[in-house]
Formats: C-alpha cells, sequence, structure tokens
C-alpha cells in the first residue's frame, strides 16, 4: 500500500534538525479536520503562465508584491498565511504527523514523494495568492530557472523587500554565481563545512551546466533514479534514496541561499524546517516543478504507473478555506491544473562531460 493520509488530529513536536524540536502544528480544532476531494479547475479558464525570474515585468512585480504583502499580514489563525504556508513545509518535513491508523510519522523528502507533493504545496500556494488580489485566476509564481546561465545568480527582486529575506549569506549575494554542487560535509560535532568552489564566474556557469546534464540526463536514465526510491505503507515504511535532481540541485541551492551565520544547518533555507519561510523557497520549487516536466518529456512522457504511488493523498487548504484532500494521480498533468511554463532553453542538454 501506499503511504497513509496523515492523521491531521496527531501533530506533534517534532526534530528539525538533529538537535533542535520544532512546533510547527497549526492551532486547530476537530472541526478544521472536514475536507473535500479535490476538483479540478475549470477546463475553460485561462492557464497561469509562470515565468522566469528575469523576465518578470513591473506590473506583475507589483502585483505579487501586493499579494504576497497581505499573504504575511494575515493571522495565523488563517491557513493561508505566510507563517501557516511556511509550516506546511515544517510539518511534512519533519514527521510531525503520523499516517492515519499507524504510528509511523509521513516524510515527503528523500522518496517519490518528494516531486508530486512539493507541486501539490506550491500549486495551491499560487491559488492562495491569487485568490488574495481580488479573485486573479490567472496569477502565476515566477520560477528561479538557476540550470540556465541568465538565471545562476539571486534574482534581482528576491533582493528588495518584500521578497529580500535576512537569513541569508551575504557572500552569495548577485553578481555571485550559484554553485549547483555546493556541498557541505556533516560530522558527527559541530564543524560541518561548506565549501566555496573557487571558481570564477564562467568556469562556475560551465560546471552548473555540466552537473544539470547529469542530474537530467547522464545520471537519470532511469524512473526511480530521478523520482526516488517507493515509499509505501507499513513493512519496511520509508525509504531513504533520493532523486537526482533532489539531492542536486535541489538541496545544494537551498544551503547555497541559507545562512553561513547558522554552520551547518544553514537556516532558513539551509534546513527543511525553516526552508519556506524564505520567499525564494517558492520561486525554487516552481523550477523543480517545471524541471520534473522536462525530465519526463525528454524521457517519453514516462510516468509512475505504480497505484500506492498514484493514490497516495494528502491535504492542502486552498484560497477559498476548504481543506482538499488531493492524490497524486490528480496532478500528473500540468494542463489539467491549468499552469503552464514559459518555454527556455536547455543549454545544459549540449553539456555532456
Ligand atoms: Cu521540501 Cu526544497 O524542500
Amino acid at each position: 500500500a501506499g503511504v497513509l493520509l496523515p492523521n491531521l488530529t496527531s501533530c506533534h513536536e517534532s526534530m528539525g534538525r538533529s538537535d533542535l524540536p520544532v512546533y510547527c502544528c497549526p492551532p486547530m480544532n476537530q472541526s478544521d479536520v472536514a475536507f473535500i476531494d479535490f476538483q479540478f479547475p475549470d477546463p475553460s479558464l485561462p492557464l497561469r503562465v509562470r515565468r522566469p525570474t528575469h523576465l518578470l515585468d513591473e506590473n506583475y512585480i507589483a502585483k505579487y508584491k501586493k499579494a504576497i504583502t497581505i499573504m504575511k499580514s494575515l493571522p495565523d489563525t488563517d491557513p493561508r498565511s505566510y507563517t501557516r504556508q511556511a509550516n506546511l513545509h515544517c510539518l511534512f518535513c519533519t514527521g510531525a504527523y503520523n499516517q492515519q491508523d499507524s504510528n509511523s510519522p509521513l516524510d515527503i523528502h528523500r522518496s517519490w514523494l518528494f516531486f508530486p507533493w512539493h507541486r501539490m504545496l506550491i500549486y495551491f500556494h499560487e491559488r492562495i495568492l491569487g485568490g488574495l488580489i481580488i479573485g486573479d485566476d490567472t496569477f502565476a509564481l515566477p520560477f528561479w530557472p538557476w540550470d540556465i546561465p541568465e538565471g545562476m545568480v539571486i534574482p534581482e527582486m528576491y533582493m528588495k523587500a518584500p521578497f529580500f529575506h535576512e537569513a541569508r549569506d551575504i557572500s552569495h549575494f548577485p553578481p555571485s554565481v550559484v554553485d549547483l554542487d555546493y556541498s557541505c560535509t556533516a560530522s558527527s560535532s559541530d564543524d560541518y563545512g561548506c565549501f566555496e568552489s573557487g571558481l570564477g564566474p564562467e568556469d562556475q556557469v560551465y560546471t552548473n551546466l555540466v552537473m544539470m546534464y547529469n542530474q537530467m540526463v547522464a545520471g537519470a536514465k532511469k524512473m526511480e533514479l530521478f523520482m526516488g526510491c517507493p515509499y509505501k505503507a507499513g513493512e519496511g515504511g520509508s525509504c531513504n534514496g533520493p532523486g537526482t535532481l533532489e539531492l542536486a540541485p535541489h538541496n545544494t541551492v537551498h544551503k547555497w541561499v541559507g545562512s553561513n551565520l547558522n554552520p551547518g544547518s544553514r537556516e532558513d533555507m539551509g534546513v527543511f524546517y525553516s526552508a519556506a519561510r524564505d520567499p525564494i523557497f517558492y520561486p525554487h520549487h516552481a523550477n523543480i516543478d517545471r524541471l520534473w516536466e522536462v525530465w519526463t518529456k525528454l524521457h517519453g512522457n514516462k510516468v509512475i504507473t505504480d497505484p500506492d504511488w498514484l493514490d497516495s493523498s494528502f491535504f492542502f487548504y486552498d484560497e477559498k478555506l476548504q481543506l482538499n484532500k488531493i492524490k497524486i494521480r490528480d496532478v500528473l498533468s500540468i494542463t489539467r491544473l491549468r499552469y503552464a511554463y514559459e518555454k527556455v532553453d536547455f543549454p545544459w542538454l549540449n553539456n555532456r562531460p
């Protein structure tokens, strides 16, 4: 069987890091647990087109600014609030909920739940943002295309309020080129070092493209290598085998953005319990989501057919404050979800090492 639904009444303190218990549970009462089954948006609605961060115009940025400012002003009792949205990520990445009818915790990283769960998270986040600005059902999140040379620095708009975030590594501010293979070594003690590549901008861009080729093509020929291991309910329980893209650049960009003043964990982006507090989390994940689409297309629209995966379900609040129960099979067509990605080139495709 697939993983079981989270038991929403089981929320408990969890481990944000090996040395840090966190409590990201929502204030809630029994009636909050009532849910509806997810309904596809009306197929006649226009597509929400997600655009790359370096091509956004002033009007769009103003709209996004307004939505996020409203979101940040909502009280924590409102599941649409910025804090609650960020905590949602904390809840499912630290095992704060048990699965229904079992005591096993639920964690959506390092397995085949990674891509679909994050797709759901940002999809509802996007709908909520759109709903906050007078019901704009065309509002789309931007994506941060760190896989192409134009996108290999922290995007401009994320350096300014309300998208700027304190807890970041200042030495990685623009014009510093992202290191998609940024590595940190965990050791048993606290001396946990992250290594700067020391490469000049041109060499760093080239190295990044080669890395992308590996993660998307050479090292990801088989489904499981890209999607991660099958995480099922019961016996064996969670697996621990992230796909190529999840390991890097997903994890590495998280670490690279996070603050060096928090050695080891590099909060906020560098560790899961706090990552979604940084507004840059969302365009980072939109790019991950886009690259899942790209990989699927490059591999003849291959998709996992195991019903244990297809029927794994999760809960998310929408813009109308309704709690939706949504299955992985519901999110496999982004067109049916009524969004799309503006096309950008894949220069890494020609960067076989
Ligand atoms: Cu749930 Cu980018 O991590």
